[in-house]
């Protein structure tokens, strides 16, 4: 099976990362720490998880030369202001104790109201809130436009703090429109991607523009139990002699997908890193296992903000 995919940029993206979204702070050092210990090359992290510094921990103590691995980290929607983008990844770097990163991702296409002192980088606390709703309020003009955010990202480029530039949840319509625009392309799209929302469409046309398809909560994340016991899945995975959750990732990797799975469990990050090579007959069976089984997404935050914004494909009156 792949073990990288290349990037437009020339960069070898490796093909399975550990996720630590929801991975609690006193165990994703440790987790962290395993994963590179035990043949991890890619972690993915993210400002927004609250848990970098203790990720920044565990890349620390497995104390790997920094070349042979490789971190991706998140641009918050807190922080798309463009004076706000340099304080954001020296933020991340120092809490990840790192000098670049080799993947920085624009985080959401919404981009939240803040109201913060000049040079202090706004944290949840500066969010401004809809007296009437209490929901967090969207700065419409920056969450509509991401230019002067994603210039802001090509720069950091420039100045050797990231080695990549891509970005995360956006849909067919929004990377279009940055492709437009964009002096660096981005070089990744990370989305939910797994059997209960494998986004067929969206895959095969970021393929399509040569922007790698990045997986995060492959294995339909901490719910995704049902899934883990369907039949069908599990008889192809019986033959082979392994988990379902490695037969869900080799499907992803089949399609051209990097997953990201979270976990904080050793034998199980061991596990998720075992890819295997699915025949065609059975890639098509999990192909149509996915497309016959209910959609859902575990990361819905289309609805927690103020103007709402459609930040889905499915949703976006734009698309298309
Ligand atoms: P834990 O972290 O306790 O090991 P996703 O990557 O789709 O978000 O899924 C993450 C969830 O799946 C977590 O609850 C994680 O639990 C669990 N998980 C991760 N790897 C495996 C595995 N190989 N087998 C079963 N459950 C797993």
């Amino acid at each position: 099976p792949t073990t990288e995919f290349t990037l437009s940029d020339g960069r070898k993206l490796p093909a399975i990362g550990l996720g630590t979204w929801q991975s609690p702070k006193g165990e994703v050092a440790k987790a962290v720490e395993h994963a590179l210990k035990n043949g991890y090359k890619h972690i993915d992290c993210a400002w927004a998880y609250g848990n970098e510094a203790e990720v920044g921990e565990g890349i620390k103590k497995a104390g790997l030369p920094r070349d042979q691995f490789w971190i991706t980290s998140k641009l918050f929607e807190l922080h798309h202001h463009p004076e706000h983008v340099s304080l954001a990844i020296k933020d991340t770097l120092k809490n990840l104790g790192l000098e670049y990163l080799d993947l920085y991702l624009l985080h959401w296409n919404i981009n939240w109201q803040v109201d913060a002192p000049e040079g202090v980088l706004p944290t949840r606390e500066h969010t401004v809130k809809s007296e009437k709703s209490g929901k967090v309020l969207l700065d419409v003009e920056l969450s509509d436009d991401i230019m002067p955010t994603w210039r802001e990202m090509e720069k950091l480029v420039d100045q050797g703090l990231v080695k990549s530039i891509g970005v995360s949840n956006l849909n067919i319509h929004r990377v279009k429109k940055l492709l437009k625009e964009a002096r660096i392309k981005p070089v990744t799209n990370q989305v939910e991607l797994s059997i209960q929302c494998p986004q067929f469409e969206l895959v095969d046309w970021l393929h399509k523009q040569n922007i790698q398809p990045q997986g995060y909560s492959p294995l339909g994340g901490a719910g995704g139990s049902a899934l883990r016991e369907n039949p069908e899945i599990k008889k192809i995975a019986d033959k082979h002699n392994v988990g379902v959750t490695t037969i869900m990732l080799s499907w992803l990797v089949k399609r051209g997908i990097n997953p990201l799975p979270k976990s904080c469990t050793p034998e199980r990050i061991d596990q998720n890193l075992k890819i295997i090579d699915l025949t065609d007959d059975e890639f098509e069976a999990v192909n149509k296992i996915a497309r016959s089984v209910p959609h859902k997404r575990v990361c819905d935050q289309s609805h927690d903000f103020e103007p709402y914004y459609d930040i889905y494909q499915e949703n976006d009156p734009e698309y298309n």
